[in-house]
C-alpha cells in the first residue's frame, strides 16, 4: 500500500473499504424531485467522510436486498392524503406488509418531507418510522418532518446522522488492519457547493435577447464555471443566490431609520445591517409573518384586523399591493430596533433557473435564459431580485453565487429514441440543452420543438440557432406559436392539436414528451390538448386516455419543468 495516491493504490485501498465497512443505502420516495435532491446531497456528504453510499429510487431498490443492510436511510415525502409517493408504493406494500423481514441488524433514520397544510402531514415518513422500528431496526437520529421550507430542517438532520456514521466507519476500520491506509477520499475532497456552499461565477455574456419593440425583456446569461469542479446535465437548473437592489435597501434604512453601519449578528457571522439586507433576507414582498410582526410593532388597527385568519383573502390581496417598503412607508414604527425589523422578515431563498446549455457543447459553462420581471407598483418601477436586481445589472465584471440543482425528472432518452419538446417563452432553455447535447453525441431519434412566445420579430428566442438546426437535420420539425401576431391568441397546445395525427405517432413510436414553462396556465393546458389528442387519434374514452398518459409519466416518457 505504499503507493497510495496512485492508481494502484488507490484501488487496493477502495477495494480494502469495500469488504471491511458496510455500504450506507439512501432510499428515496420522491414525486417532485426534492426528496431525491436531498437523498444526493446527503450521500456527497458521507462520501467526503469516506463512506460507501448508495443511492436509490425505492421504485428501482431490489426489496430483497433490504435484509442484509447495515445502514439504511430514507427520504420521502407525502403525497395527497398522507400516502406515498406513486414511485414508493411497491416499497411501503413491502415493508408494511406480513412478509416483511425482521431487521434486528439494522440502524435506519427517516427524513420526512410533506405540507403541514395538509392533515396528514408527513405521513410516508412517520408510517415507515415506525414500521422499521417494529421490524427490530434501531434508529439513528430521530426523524425530522420537514414542511415546504425544507432546507434547513434537512441540513439540520444530516449535520445529526453524518457524525455517528462517519464514527462507526472509523471503529470499524480501527478493528480492520488493512483500513489503516483508507484516511482520506482523494476524489471527494473537494469541497461541496451547493446553496450553502455557492461557487462565484463569472458571468462571461449578458446580452438581450427580445428584440426591439419586444413588450418583454429576456436575456441570454452565460457563467464560467471553470475552477469550481461543477458538472450538470441537460434538464438540470443553476440556483442563484440574489442580492437586492441597493435603492430598496437604502429605502428601507431611511424610511426606518435604522442605521445601515450598525451591526447585526446573523447565523454566518457579524454583519452590517445595510448588508444583511441586501444579502440575507427578502424585502421585496413581505410574508404574512411580517404583517403580523408589523401590525404588533405599529398598533395599526388595520394591520391587526389583516392579520386574523377570517380575512385571509383580503391579507393576500394588500400582500400582493404592499411591499415591505409600502408597508413601513404607511405604518411607522419610530424607534424600531435592528432585531425587531428583521425578526419579520424571511431569508433570501435561492432561484432556480432551468440550464439552456450543455457541457458538451460549452464546456465550463452554464447558460441560462433570464425574462427581466419589472412591473409599476404604487407609482414606482419594481423588478425581480434575480432577473432585476440581480442578472439584470450584472455587467463583464460581475461574479454571482450559483451552485448546480439537479433535477432527475427531466431527463433526455437514449440517444435513439424521438423527442417532442413543448417550450413557452423561458420553457425553450432547457431544449437549446437537449439539442446542444443530442448535437454533441450525434444522437439519431429525431427531435421535434414546440415553441410559444408572444411576437414573431421581437420575440423568436434563439431563432438562429433553431433555424440551424432545422438545416442541419438535429431538428427534424419545428412549430411555432406566437400569440400575440394576430387578433386571437395562438398557443403552444393549438399547434399540438393541429398537427395531431403526426403527435401521435411519435409518441405511438415511443417519443418523449417534454413540457416546460408556466405552471399555471401553460402547462394544464398542454395537458389537456394532450389527453384530448390521445382520445381522438387513439380511439380512446377520456378515462383511457388518462391511463395512457398516466402510463407515458410512469414510464418517464411524459416529463415537466414548470415554475
Ligand atoms: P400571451 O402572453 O400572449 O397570452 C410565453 O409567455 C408565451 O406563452 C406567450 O406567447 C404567452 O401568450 C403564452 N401563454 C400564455 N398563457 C398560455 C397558456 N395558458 N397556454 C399556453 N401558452 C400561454
Amino acid at each position: 500500500f505504499a503507493g497510495v495516491g496512485g492508481p494502484v493504490g488507490q484501488g487496493e485501498a477502495q477495494a480494502a473499504a469495500a469488504i471491511a465497512t458496510a455500504p450506507v443505502t439512501v432510499l428515496y420516495g420522491s414525486e417532485t424531485g426534492n426528496s431525491a435532491r436531498l437523498a444526493e446531497r446527503f450521500a456527497a456528504r458521507l462520501r467526503v467522510d469516506g463512506l460507501t453510499v448508495r443511492v436509490s429510487d425505492m421504485n428501482d431498490y431490489k426489496l430483497r436486498q433490504l435484509k442484509d443492510e447495515h445502514f439504511l436511510f430514507i427520504i420521502t415525502s407525502t403525497h395527497g392524503e398522507g400516502d406515498p409517493p406513486q414511485s414508493a408504493l411497491n416499497f411501503f406494500e413491502f415493508v408494511e406488509g406480513r412478509k416483511a423481514p425482521r431487521l434486528p441488524g439494522l440502524q435506519y433514520g427517516v427524513l420526512a418531507l410533506g405540507d403541514s397544510t395538509y392533515e396528514k402531514y408527513c405521513e410516508a415518513g412517520r408510517r415507515i418510522d415506525r414500521r422499521l422500528e417494529e421490524l427490530g431496526a434501531t434508529r439513528v437520529g430521530a426523524r425530522i418532518d420537514c414542511d415546504v421550507d425544507f432546507e434547513e430542517p434537512s441540513e439540520a438532520w444530516m449535520d445529526t446522522v453524518q457524525p455517528f456514521l462517519a464514527t462507526q466507519q472509523q471503529h470499524k476500520a480501527s478493528h480492520s488492519p488493512v483500513l489503516s491506509v483508507v484516511s482520506s477520499p482523494s476524489a471527494a475532497s473537494a469541497p461541496i457547493v451547493d446553496r450553502r456552499n455557492p461557487f462565484n461565477a463569472p458571468v462571461i455574456d449578458n446580452l438581450v435577447l427580445t428584440g426591439r419593440g419586444s413588450s418583454k425583456e429576456t436575456r441570454h446569461v452565460e457563467f464560467s464555471l471553470a475552477g469550481s469542479n461543477l458538472v450538470y446535465e441537460p434538464g438540470d437548473a443553476l440556483g442563484l443566490l440574489p442580492a437586492n437592489g441597493i435603492d430598496v435597501v437604502d429605502a428601507i434604512l431611511a424610511q426606518t431609520g435604522l442605521d445601515g453601519e450598525a451591526a447585526v449578528s446573523l447565523k454566518r457571522g457579524e454583519v452590517s445591517l445595510a448588508q444583511a439586507l441586501a444579502f440575507d433576507f427578502e424585502i421585496m414582498a413581505a410574508a404574512p409573518r411580517f404583517l403580523e410582526a408589523w401590525a404588533r410593532l405599529s398598533g395599526a388597527a388595520e394591520l391587526r384586523r389583516l392579520t386574523s385568519p377570517e380575512n385571509s383573502a383580503e391579507r393576500n390581496a394588500f400582500l400582493r399591493r404592499h411591499h415591505v417598503i409600502d408597508i413601513v412607508r404607511a405604518f411607522p414604527v419610530p424607534g424600531v430596533s435592528a432585531m425587531d425589523f428583521l425578526a419579520g422578515l424571511r431569508p433570501m431563498q435561492p432561484r432556480l433557473y432551468s440550464i439552456a446549455s450543455s457541457l458538451a457543447a460549452a464546456p465550463d459553462e452554464a447558460h441560462l435564459t433570464v425574462a427581466t420581471v419589472r412591473y409599476a407598483l404604487n407609482g414606482e418601477m419594481r423588478c425581480g431580485v434575480a432577473s432585476g436586481h440581480t442578472i439584470a445589472g450584472a455587467g463583464p465584471d460581475a461574479v454571482l453565487p450559483v451552485y448546480v440543482q439537479s433535477n432527475p425528472h427531466f431527463r433526455l432518452p437514449a440517444d435513439d429514441v424521438p423527442i417532442v419538446m413543448i417550450g413557452a417563452g423561458t420553457g425553450v432553455a432547457p431544449f437549446r440543452a437537449f439539442l446542444q447535447e443530442r448535437e454533441a453525441r450525434g444522437a439519431t431519434g429525431q427531435s421535434w420543438l414546440f415553441f410559444g412566445e408572444r411576437n414573431f420579430r421581437s420575440d423568436f428566442l434563439y431563432q438562429l440557432e433553431w433555424q440551424e438546426h432545422l438545416r442541419s437535420g438535429l431538428l427534424a420539425r419545428m412549430d411555432v406559436a406566437f400569440s400575440r401576431d394576430q387578433a386571437g391568441k395562438v398557443y403552444v397546445q393549438d399547434k399540438l392539436t393541429e398537427k395531431a395525427a403526426d403527435l401521435f405517432a411519435w409518441l405511438e413510436a415511443g417519443a418523449h414528451l417534454y413540457v416546460c414553462g408556466d405552471a399555471a396556465h401553460m402547462a394544464p393546458d398542454v395537458h389537456a390538448a394532450l389527453l384530448s389528442i390521445i382520445q381522438t387519434q387513439g380511439r380512446l374514452g377520456p378515462d383511457a386516455a388518462e391511463d395512457y398518459l398516466r402510463t407515458l409519466q410512469r414510464d418517464h416518457r411524459y416529463q415537466r419543468d414548470v415554475y
